[in-house]
């Protein structure tokens, strides 16, 4: 991608910009630290009937007065977290269906079993290993180079808006093979999307437009198909099955909350983490070997999505408590992530932790579908900052960043300075 063409920047952060007002109704900027509330609710036990509206920082302007208001619990220990995310029968994930299908259409998140097993078969492959080493080379790294390029001559930048905010979404766009003059337009759709909550009629209207436009390219493809993610998901088979038009457009809508607002906001959350310990961060850039473990912190310490969802199919008790059918349980990764039985001074990052798995990507059936290439973005990201910008810190003339949000995590901004 030439460096001229690093589209978009320039939109974000305007009067009228939807990603702002989407950031402030998750409650960027009101919600500094959450994790001693998590500590609190753990001591509570790992079971714990809850206030959702509280739980999920959301105003009340926003749009959730579609929701019925259920029996609600949190679950907020690592053990009781695996309980249900293993059990996709009793935990079901139906709810999605509710708020986010009218927006998304029928996506994986929303099937249980055996629906769910079929169709995440015939996406499997799509995101299959052999994929992940092509998209590093001929899409993650030119993209991720092409926004250094633009700005590495400066000696500062905000890392958020000029890079790992951009990446993502450019990432998805190339993997659809969308064209390059669309991805403006591609992007803040997508933005107005995800902030369904914030404007239910503007994220519907984001939906069809979305939806309409795949269409297109999905005709398009098919006469002429490519090596792209919409050319690949037509032609997807398993067992027979088959993914219909509307499958595919949903999947790809899914794609935009689930893939760029997700690996924009852990990308900018590990640099925080980084820039917050320099010891790391020299540590990590003459040892690249140490860039795993070092994700894997980023991921653990500040995952950028909180809560996930579950509704109990049958009445059912979990830790001593009665969960009763039709119960909703917040799943609270970050929770988990921080749960002091299992890591040892869980507020701390610490990259040379003694590694074991953590939950930033759930687990069990619904165990995210895109967690590979996450994780090699991330890595093509932080490399490239490690190489190419020398003496990096926080620009010690701006406001430090913080990392604020409920459900969604991030930081507004992380402006740094660097040798030139
Ligand atoms: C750091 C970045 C990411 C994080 C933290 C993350 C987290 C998650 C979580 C927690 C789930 C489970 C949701 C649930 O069961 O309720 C999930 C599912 C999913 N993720 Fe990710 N995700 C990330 C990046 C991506 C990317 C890059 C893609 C694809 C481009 C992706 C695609 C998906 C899909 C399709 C599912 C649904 C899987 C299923 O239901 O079987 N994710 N993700």
């Amino acid at each position: 991608m030439p460096p001229e063409a690093v589209p978009w920047v320039a939109d974000v952060g305007t009067d009228d910009d939807p990603f702002e007002e989407f950031n402030r109704a998750m409650g960027a900027g009101r919600i500094e630290n959450p994790y001693p509330d998590f500590a609190e609710l753990r001591r509570n036990g790992g079971v714990v009937r809850a206030d959702v509206r509280r739980l999920m920082g959301l105003d009340d302007a926003a749009a959730v007065g579609h929701l019925d208001m259920p029996e609600i619990f949190t679950v907020s220990t690592y053990e009781a977290l695996c309980a249900i995310l293993r059990d996709g029968t009793t935990f079901s994930s139906r709810g999605y269906a509710e708020f986010m299908g009218p927006v998304l259409g029928h996506t994986i998140l929303e099937m249980d079993e055996p629906e769910h097993h079929a169709y995440r078969k015939v996406l499997t492959n799509a995101f299959s290993r052999k994929a992940m080493a092509r998209w590093e080379t001929d899409v993650v790294a030119p993209v991720v180079h092409a926004y250094l390029d633009a700005f590495v001559d400066a000696g500062r930048a905000d890392l958020v808006r000029q890079l790992t905010l951009p990446v993502p979404m450019t990432v998805i766009a190339d993997l659809l093979g969308l064209p390059r003059e669309d991805l403006t337009r591609f992007h803040r759709l997508g933005i107005e999307l995800i902030g369904v909550s914030v404007n239910w009629e503007r994220g519907l209207a984001a939906s069809q437009k979305l939806r309409d436009y795949f269409a297109t390219l999905l005709e398009e493809r098919r006469r002429d198909p490519g090596s792209d993610l919409i050319s690949v998901l037509s032609m997807a088979e398993h067992d027979g099955l088959r993914l219909t038009d509307e499958e595919i457009f949903s999947f790809l809508r899914l794609l935009l909350p689930a893939g760029a607002e997700t690996t924009y906001r852990s990308s900018s959350n590990l640099l925080v983490g980084l820039l917050n310990a320099p010891d790391q961060l020299d540590a990590v850039r003459s040892d690249r070997s140490l860039v795993p473990q070092t994700i894997e912190e980023g991921l653990r310490w500040e995952p950028p999505l909180l809560t996930i969802m579950r509704t109990v199919s049958r009445d059912t008790e979990l830790e001593g408590v009665h969960l009763p059918k039709d119960a909703v349980v917040v799943v609270n990764l970050g929770s988990a992530n921080h749960d002091e039985s299992r890591w040892e001074d869980p507020e701390r990052f610490d990259i040379f932790r003694p590694q074991q798995p953590n939950l930033a990507f759930a687990y069990g059936p619904h165990l995210c579908l895109g967690m590979h290439l996450a994780r090699m973005e991330m890595a093509v990201i932080l490399n490239a900052v490690l190489d190419r910008l020398p003496g990096l810190r926080l620009d010690p003339d701006a406001r430090p960043p913080a990392i604020t949000g409920m459900t969604f995590r991030a930081p507004a901004g992380v402006p740094v300075v660097f040798d030139t």
